[in-house]
């Protein structure tokens, strides 16, 4: 097997894709736009799942793509060889129209072809789905495999612990899947080894998920359409193909390695742990940027994760001596090799990097009277744990993250009370919207009624600050759950009281005149010509649908909406802030 590049990876991918009539659509922001579940895109799916729940897709029924995703559930696990908080995930999707018997062999051409990733058959082992209560053992996708050619011997069924994909907050699309592995050769370590145990002989490279049901409260429904969602990890698969020790010998690390090296005058070979945090960490801060540079590193939501992201970067950018600021660098070895596939890189270049640079000024202040008195309650400890009150002032006045504290604790042996600090942040009343809360599992898109009713208020919304401020404003970030919208547009000043009530009123007055929210499905090229607003134009595919809102809206979006202004309640604005250099920030509810 040759050297396998990302490039030829990717594009490999794609081309077989489309020869068998995929449309490629760009990867989707990692921040969910319309879903107050999650922080972060964790599978190429998500941003997919009201596609898969039956909606129609304006590109077809046959979709694949290259999607950006986070999942942050052990950033402090980042340091070993295989841990990433950013990768790639390869996929394709079947809305309603091809199955099991097409994907299957497809998946097994993909791997074996020659013209593709050329694996062995030797090499590969498969396994299927072994049944529950819920959905029947997989004979089907069993014998599909069979006939491709791989042997009985290398075709495992795996219980739903193994083989069943559903997100992590346990409702949405799912349903069994079959996972392909590549078998390095090693002994067997027992009669019971298979893909499912962590020896090492097996390494997953590819996931086909065939999502039959939609998971409601524990139960499982059938779906009206059977879907395919399948998931390639890029950069894992470049590790199991071309043999490599670890994830950070793939080639973005590879550069950044050298850069860090050039830096710092200290080797990769002796400085693992600090080479890889530093490198995953700058470039999942710098994705998350890239995507919405408006995110201000904070204590709560997404800003917190920014926020331990650069902090534990920065601390151990200290553990390798180096005092000046080193991260415009890095950030600029990322930027240039990701921009060609994620053009909001190159254009936000200059925000990532201010933010980063700002996020660090303000760490670098208390960073070390924050060691100090790190120093002195661990001097002073008479057990072997932190208190949460001292963990807590760590947090508030030194702006340690809680997970920072509790791994230099670990460094030295020491516990934290976690729950003494939680019970201290409850004091302050933030702890809603934090790590602890368990924000951090996989999610689902919010399609309910009220979210619904809140996207169509934010194209109102939108439209009447354009008439207020003039047609430049334009949506900077937009974030709606089932209770509100928050909504960022640039402005050079804090909006004034007048300016409030007569955006207000405005957009009540709108919400009265019962108009008509009307959907249509053209190109992207129409969609611009006839006016339609778009945010981000890259993010969209060669077809699009256009919402119209009487005659004071008109934006290209996925939806869904309302059908009438009549269906929603009174605008109220609960606040006005600023979200960062000239972007003001409005949380608005319905009454
Ligand atoms: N959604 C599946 C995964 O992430 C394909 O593995």
């Amino acid at each position: 097997m040759k050297e396998l590049t990302r490039r030829n990876l990717i594009d490999m991918y794609q081309e077989f894709f489309k020869n068998k009539s995929h449309s490629v659509i760009p990867s989707a922001s990692l921040i969910p736009e319309n879903d107050g579940t999650v922080l972060f895109t964790t599978a190429g799916m998500h941003p997919l799942v009201p596609y898969l729940l039956g909606q129609k897709h304006p590109l077809g029924t046959r979709l694949c793509d290259v999607q950006k995703c986070i999942r942050t559930s052990d950033i402090e696990s980042v340091g070993d060889s295989s841990h990433l908080t950013f990768f790639e995930m390869l996929g394709n999707w079947s809305l309603g129209d091809y199955f099991k018997k097409e994907m299957i062999p497809w998946s097994y051409e993909f791997l074996t072809s020659d013209e593709y990733l050329a694996i062995p058959l030797e090499r590969i082992a498969v396994s299927v789905f072994e049944g529950n209560e819920n959905a029947p053992r997989d004979e089907e996708s069993a014998s599909l495999w069979k006939e491709c050619g791989v042997p009985e011997d290398k075709i495992y069924y795996l219980p739903k612990e193994n083989n069943w994909w559903e997100l992590g907050t346990g409702s949405g699309p799912c349903g069994p899947d079959s996972e392909m592995f590549f078998d390095t050769g090693k002994e067997s370590c027992s009669n019971e080894c298979s893909p499912a145990c962590d020896c090492g002989k097996f390494l997953e490279i590819w996931n086909d998920v065939f999502m039959e049901y939609e998971a409601k409260d524990g139960k499982y429904m059938p779906l009206e359409h059977k879907n395919v969602d399948t998931g390639m990890g890029v950069e894992r698969t470049l590790v199991v193909y071309n043999g490599l020790k670890s994830v950070y010998d793939i080639e973005i690390f590879m550069l950044l390695r050298k850069k860090l090296e050039e830096l710092t005058n200290k080797k990769y070979e002796d400085n693992l742990k600090e080479f890889r945090v530093i490198m995953d960490h700058m470039r999942t801060s710098t994705f998350i940027l890239g995507d919405d540079a408006s995110l201000t590193p904070s204590n709560t939501g997404a800003g917190y994760i920014l926020r331990r992201l650069i902090r534990r970067m920065i601390r151990f950018i200290k553990n390798l001596e180096v005092n000046e600021s080193i991260l415009e660098d890095l950030a600029t070895v990322i930027i240039d090799y990701y921009k060609d596939d994620y053009k909001e890189l190159e254009r936000n270049k200059e925000q990532i990097i201010s933010s980063l640079l700002l996020e660090e000024q303000k760490f670098n202040k208390t960073l070390s009277s924050g060691y100090k008195m790190f120093n002195k309650v661990i001097s002073k400890l008479e057990n072997d744990t932190i208190s949460g009150e001292h963990a807590f002032k760590l947090f508030d006045t030194f702006g340690f993250p809680l997970e920072f504290t509790i791994e230099m604790a670990n460094e030295k042996n020491l516990n934290v009370d976690i729950e003494g600090f939680k019970q201290k942040f409850k004091e302050h009343q933030e702890l809603s919207r934090t790590a602890s809360a368990g924000e951090f599992k996989g999610g689902l898109s919010d399609t309910g009624k009220e979210t619904t009713r809140y996207h169509t208020l934010a194209h109102i919304t939108l439209a009447v600050l354009k008439e207020m401020f003039g047609k430049s404003v334009y949506q900077k970030g937009c974030n709606i759950t089932p209770e509100r919208l928050r909504m960022d547009f640039p402005l050079d000043h804090k909006m004034t009281d007048e300016e409030k009530e007569t955006l207000t009123n405005r957009v009540n007055e709108i919400i009265k005149m019962n108009l008509p929210v009307t959907k249509e499905e053209m190109s992207l090229e129409e969609a611009l010509k006839t006016g339609a607003e778009g945010t981000f134009s890259e993010k969209y595919g060669e077809r699009v649908y256009v919402y119209t809102i009487g005659n004071i809206s008109k934006e290209i979006c996925g939806g869904p909406h309302v059908e009438n202004t009549s269906e929603l309640g009174t605008f109220k604005i609960v606040k006005e802030e600023s979200s960062s250099a000239g972007v003001r920030r409005l949380k608005i509810i319905m009454e």
